[in-house]
């Protein structure tokens, strides 16, 4: 198996894990809600790419755990992160009608059950996260990463900026900001997480926090980007969708060439951030330059 093929691999070994956890954590519900217990199902089920999740368990095997002590952590990732991409695509945020593939939450179940259904698999990540077989100290920690990424100075903020600037345009620090906290909080805490997971190092968490701040900001140009230049066939999702709703993105600020350069540079700046900082980075490595290059 030549290195690529193995990353691949990995990659996929890490969606498998995370996706059979899930699946064996959300059972059909035969309760009065059970509508609501489907609608969670329905978007935290429906694939996804589960880069967070992956991130998180390889940063705790670089810090020396195994990629399991991670695994409920990457799971609670994943719900949080779905619940804010349920939220997002509300009549209300972004009103977007196709996500990872199908009808958008509200769109399937209506805009009262989505609604639910992101605020209950918020709290059901936390839950998750305190099951995790880590000591106490640790989970703590990794409670308030999670609390701390999710909240008005992380995604909520960053939503908020977003969507209040619609209709206006916003400067590049304005955007920088924006999508530090609405994209790359999250991706921040799932590798800061792992390396907790992993009982790494004071310096190893720091590292961490640099090379996910900046493949987040990367992760995100990348995905204005696609909105412009993909097919929803492909995301999975509509394509357009930050034209029509008038918000300022890297692309609209300052072009394609722009952007491509602003991904390349951040994607060095995360590759150098963990060098020599972990046993292991060769997968973190790869992982930075495939996302530069996605497609999806
Ligand atoms: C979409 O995230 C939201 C952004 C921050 C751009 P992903 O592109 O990771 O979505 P899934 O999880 O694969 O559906
Ligand atoms: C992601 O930004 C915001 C979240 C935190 C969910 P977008 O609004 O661009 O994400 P997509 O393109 O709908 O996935
Ligand atoms: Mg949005
Ligand atoms: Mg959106
Ligand atoms: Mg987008």
């Amino acid at each position: 198996m030549d290195k690529h093929t193995g990353m691949i691999t990995d990659m996929h070994l890490g969606r498998q894990m995370v996706d059979e956890r899930l699946h064996e954590q959300f059972a059909e519900a035969g309760a009065s809600y059970a509508t609501l217990v489907e609608s969670m199902r329905y978007s935290l089920l429906a694939g996804g790419k589960r880069i967070r999740a992956v991130i998180c368990m390889k940063f705790c095997e670089a810090a020396g755990g195994r990629i399991e002590d991670a695994l409920d952590a990457a799971c609670a990732i994943e719900m949080l992160h779905t619940y804010t991409l349920i939220h997002d695509d509300l009549p209300i945020m972004d009103g977007d009608e196709i996500r990872r593939g199908r009808p958008s939450n509200h769109v399937e179940f209506g805009e009262f059950t989505a609604t639910l259904a992101g605020d209950a698999l918020q709290a059901a990540a936390f839950e998750m996260l305190t099951n995790s077989p880590l000591s106490p100290e640790a989970i703590v920690e990794m409670v308030r990463l999670l609390a701390e990424a999710a909240g008005p100075h992380g995604i909520c903020g960053g939503q908020y900026i977003d969507l209040s600037g619609e209709g206006w345009q916003l400067t590049i620090d304005e955007l920088l900001e924006l999508y530090s906290m609405k994209t790359a909080s999250l991706i921040a805490a799932a590798a800061k997480m792992g390396v907790i997971a992993g009982y790494g190092t004071k310096a190893q968490i720091e590292a961490a926090h640099q090379y996910a701040a900046s493949i987040g900001l990367a992760f995100q140009i990348r995905d204005d980007v696609l909105d412009c230049i993909a097919t929803q066939e492909e995301l999975g999702k509509p394509i357009g969708s930050d034209e029509a709703n008038e918000k300022t993105t890297f692309v609209s600020l300052l072009g394609h060439a722009a952007c491509e350069k602003m991904i390349e540079k951040e994607t060095q700046k995360a590759i150098k951030a963990i060098e020599g900082k972990f046993a292991n980075t060769e997968f973190l490595t790869w992982l930075a330059q495939t996302l530069a290059k996605r497609t999806k």
